[in-house]
């Protein structure tokens, strides 16, 4: 068995490499005049681990060609963040499911597939061969330990997303709430924890994904104003789109931190160990 990634996961890959003790295929990437992606790898092998990230459209591309250089080979195809797979319904007439249409096209001739807390599970089934959603709750609630806070609280931004916030704070047996947002009139709305009190404490908000930061640093202004004490950021997936970093950082939040399934400078914990014990 050995490993490939595309440009977008070279560490995770080379962390997933060590974790199961294989290879990692040398791989070179150029683009054409006309933009074209081209790469070039190392001998086939029976057996190999295709690992990407989507993030963009070219990512999607790169994976596609390596699938297409090993399509004699017993393929695992490993995408640790999955873009489009916030579409995962046609919201309105003439929109197309493209969480469907992405992992349709992945899914042919491969003999697994993984992902990492996927936005939303139901759409696994179209990847149309095995597949299964990994959950990084452990590694992030070891992070979680690191920080050495009081007694934290780790808070979903959402009703909605409180499952992993759930499992992280079963796991250091720390209290968990979610952010519950309430109209009082047209222009004012508050947000607040369902029930937990946060005067005077360290709290953490968890979320699956940090795209631009707005949700984060929203609740982040409501929750001084509440009187947390610190206020620290994890998204399993650092999207970090629209100087998110920067506005969190604005927004008075002590750290931020992601995991490297997209590698980012603050992915503080990996998704290597989680994705080796199924490989
Ligand atoms: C939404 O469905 C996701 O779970 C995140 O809450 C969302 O992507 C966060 O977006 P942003 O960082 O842009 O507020």
């Amino acid at each position: 068995m050995k490993i490939i990634s595309t440009q977008r996961s070279q560490v995770l890959a080379s962390r997933l490499a060590a974790a199961l003790n294989i290879p990692i295929i040398d791989a070179r990437w150029q683009k054409f005049p006309d933009g074209e992606i081209y790469v070039r790898a190392e001998s086939p092998a029976e057996k190999v681990i295709i690992c990407g990230s989507i993030l963009t459209s070219d990512d999607l591309v790169e994976l596609l060609l390596l699938k297409d250089i090993y399509n004699d080979s017993d393929i695992s195809l490993v995408i640790p963040y999955m873009g489009y797979a916030r579409q995962d319904k046609q919201f309105n007439p003439g929109e197309p499911l493209s969480a469907r249409a992405v992992a349709q096209v992945l899914g042919r001739d491969v003999s697994k597939v993984l992902t990492v807390n996927v936005h939303e599970k139901s759409v696994l089934k179209y990847f149309n061969t095995k597949s299964t959603d990994i959950s990084l709750s452990i590694p992030a609630a070891k992070f979680i330990e690191t920080l050495s806070l009081e007694n934290p609280l780790i808070l979903s931004p959402d009703e909605g997303a409180h499952n992993l916030a759930k499992e992280v704070a079963s796991i250091g047996n720390w209290n968990t709430d979610y952010l519950q947002k309430t109209r009082m009139s047209g222009d004012h709305v508050i947000i607040e924890p369902k029930s937990v009190q946060v005067q005077g404490r360290d709290v953490v908000i968890l979320d699956d994904i940090i795209s631009t930061g707005g949700t984060q640093a929203t609740a982040a202004s409501m929750l001084f104003k509440q009187g947390v004490r610190s206020l620290h950021t994890i998204g399993i997936h650092g999207v970090l789109t629209s100087g998110a970093y920067a506005r969190l950082t604005s927004a008075g939040i002590s750290s931020i931190s992601c995991s490297d399934t997209i590698e980012r400078a603050c992915s503080t914990f990996t998704a290597a160990g989680a994705l080796a014990k199924y490989l």
